[in-house]
C-alpha cells in the first residue's frame, strides 16, 4: 500500500552547534532530508533568541533544500519580507499573535512572492475560529508538541487529541494542508504522530544529537513511512 501522505523529514538546525550551522545544513543534505526547519525566536514570543534573515541568507547559499522558517516572533510583519528575501520557502506564523485580518495581510505578502504560508500553534493553543475559516490558505499547519524556545525537550503527549481534531478538520476540507509536528520528535514516538496525521516531522535532537545524524534522518523516515502504511 502506498502511504496516503508523503512523509517529510525536516531537521531543525537549532539542535546543532550554532557556531557551525553550515555543517548542520550539510548533514541534512547528506541524510536526504526533505526540508530544513529554521527556528527564528525574538526573545519576546519565547524565552530565547536565535538567528535572523542574515543567517538564513548565508545558509541559503549552502543548499537547495526547502527552507521551512518557523517565526516565533511577536510581530511577524516586521520580518516576513526579509525572510523571503533571504530565501525562505515557507513562513510559518504563530496563531497566538495574529487575528484574521493580520493573517490575511501576511498571506497576501507571502503569496505574492510565490511562497507558502504555515500557521503554528503552541501546545496549549486551539485552532482559533478565524484560522479554521482560512485553512485553505495554508500549505502547512504546525502543531508544536513542546513549548517554543528550545530544542531537546520531551514531546508533550497531551497534544495528541488536538492533533486528531485538526487532522479531522483538514480531512473535512479534502486535505491539501500538511500537518507538521514540531517538538521532541524521536524514532520512539513518530508512530504516535504519524497515525494521527502528522506528515512533516521536525526533528532537532532527534537528528542532531544522535551519534550518526546523517543516518538518523533515514531511520526517522523508515519508522514514519512504516507507520503511514499502517495508518
Ligand atoms: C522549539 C522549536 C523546535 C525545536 C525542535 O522552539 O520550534 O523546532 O527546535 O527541536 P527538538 O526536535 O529537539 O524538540
Ligand atoms: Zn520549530
Amino acid at each position: 500500500m502506498i502511504p496516503v501522505r508523503r512523509i517529510r523529514i525536516a531537521p531543525s538546525v537549532l539542535a546543532w552547534d550554532l557556531g557551525n550551522l553550515g555543517e548542520a545544513i550539510d548533514i541534512s543534505v547528506r541524510g536526504g532530508a526533505d526540508q530544513v526547519h529554521l527556528d527564528v525566536i525574538d526573545g519576546h514570543f519565547a524565552p530565547n533568541i536565535t538567528f535572523g534573515p542574515g543567517t538564513v541568507k548565508a545558509l541559503r547559499r549552502r543548499c537547495d533544500l526547502k527552507f521551512d522558517t518557523h517565526l516565533m516572533v511577536e510581530t511577524p510583519e516586521l520580518f516576513a519580507e526579509k525572510f523571503l528575501d533571504a530565501g525562505s520557502d515557507v513562513l510559518s506564523f504563530h496563531a497566538e499573535v495574529l487575528n484574521g485580518e493580520r493573517f490575511d495581510a501576511l498571506h497576501r505578502a507571502v503569496a505574492r512572492r510565490g511562497k507558502e504560508v504555515g500557521l503554528a500553534l503552541k501546545p496549549s493553543t486551539e485552532l482559533p475560529e478565524w484560522a479554521r475559516d482560512r485553512l485553505d490558505k495554508l500549505s502547512t499547519l504546525v502543531v508544536m508538541t513542546v513549548n517554543p524556545g528550545f530544542s531537546g525537550q520531551q514531546m508533550d503527549m497531551s497534544t495528541m487529541p488536538k492533533l486528531e481534531r485538526v487532522n479531522a478538520l483538514i480531512g473535512d476540507m479534502g486535505g491539501g494542508v500538511d500537518l507538521e509536528i514540531d517538538g521532541g520528535v524521536e524514532p520512539e514516538n513518530v508512530r504516535e504522530v504519524v497515525k494521527r496525521g502528522g506528515s512533516v516531522l521536525v526533528a532537532g535532537a532527534g537528528v542532531y544529537s544522535k551519534e550518526d545524524p546523517v543516518g538518523a534522518i533515514a531511520s526517522l523516515r523508515a519508522r514514519a513511512e512504516a507507520a503511514a502504511r499502517e495508518a
